[in-house]
C-alpha cells in the first residue's frame, strides 16, 4: 500500500516546536540551500522504497559541516529511523574515520568504503535506490580542476548506470556553483539518456523517464 507524504517528519516547518528531526537538526527553518532537495529525495524514498539502499560518494568529513551538506548524518539517520542501508565511499582514510565517528549512532546500517568512487561503483552489483554523487572537490578558482571534477562525476554515473533501476533516484551536489559545479557534464548526459530533472538548485534531483 502506498504511504502518504510524511509531513510530520520532513516538511518545512517554521515553528520552534517543529517535530521533524530532519528540519530541526540539519536545516532548521528551511533556509539552507540543500534543504528542499534533501527533503524531496527523502520523501520519495519514504513513500516509494521499502528498506532502501542509499549509496553516496564523498562522505561527511567534518563533524559540523552544513556548508558541505552533512549527507552521511542525514542518510544515516534516515535509514536508522525508517530502515534500509547506506554505503558511503571515500578515497581519504582520514575523512572516513571522522565520518565513522560522527555517524556512530547509525553505524550499524552504514558501510564505510575506502576506495576511489568510480572503481567502487564499477564493481557494485546491487541497485541503489538513491545514488548521491558528491566526491571530487570542485575548486572555484581552478578551471582545470573543475574539468576533472566534472569528468569524475560523469564517470561515476556511467560506472553504475547499468545497475540503476526504473525507480532509482539520483541526487547530484554543487549544481549551483559558477561554471556548472561537479554535475555539469553528467546532467547533459542524463538528460540525453532517459532521465528527468525534477529540481535543480544547489543539488539536482533526477528520476527515470517512464
Ligand atoms: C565535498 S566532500 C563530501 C561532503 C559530504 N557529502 C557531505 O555532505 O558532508 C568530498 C569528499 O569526496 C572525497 N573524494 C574526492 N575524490 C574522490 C574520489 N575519486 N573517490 C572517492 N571519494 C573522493 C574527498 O575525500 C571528500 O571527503
Amino acid at each position: 500500500m502506498q504511504k502518504v507524504l510524511n509531513l510530520e517528519e520532513f516538511v518545512f516547518h517554521k515553528s520552534e516546536n517543529c517535530p521533524a528531526w530532519f528540519c530541526k537538526k540539519y536545516y532548521y527553518g528551511g533556509a539552507n540551500f540543500r534543504y528542499h532537495s534533501f527533503q524531496m529525495v527523502l520523501n520519495i524514498l519514504f513513500q516509494d522504497h521499502v528498506n532502501p539502499l542509499i549509496v553516496e560518494t564523498g562522505c561527511q568529513r567534518h563533524k559540523e559541516d552544513l556548508g558541505a551538506g552533512m549527507s552521511t548524518s542525514i542518510f544515516g539517520e534516515y535509514v536508522n529511523h525508517y530502515g534500509g542501508r547506506l554505503i558511503t565511499v571515500d578515497i581519504d582514510a582520514h575523512a572516513l574515520e571522522v565520518c565513522r565517528n560522527v555517524t556512530k549512532l547509525f553505524s550499524a546500517q552504514i558501510q564505510y568504503v575506502l576506495s576511489d568512487s568510480v572503481v567502487f561503483l564499477e564493481k557494485m552489483t546491487e541497485t541503489p535506490d538513491l545514488l548521491y554523487l558528491d566526491s571530487y572537490d570542485y575548486d572555484l578558482k581552478n578551471v582545470e580542476n573543475q574539468r576533472l571534477s566534472q569528468e569524475h562525476c560523469l564517470s561515476e554515473f556511467k560506472a553504475i548506470e547499468s545497475r540503476l533501476g526504473v525507480n532509482s533516484i539520483v541526487l547530484l551536489d554543487d549544481s549551483g556553483l559558477p561554471g556548472g559545479g561537479k554535475p555539469k557534464l553528467v546532467k547533459f548526459y542524463m538528460a540525453e539518456h532517459g532521465w528527468i530533472c525534477l529540481y535543480d538548485w544547489q543539488q539536482s534531483v533526477w528520476i527515470r523517464r517512464r
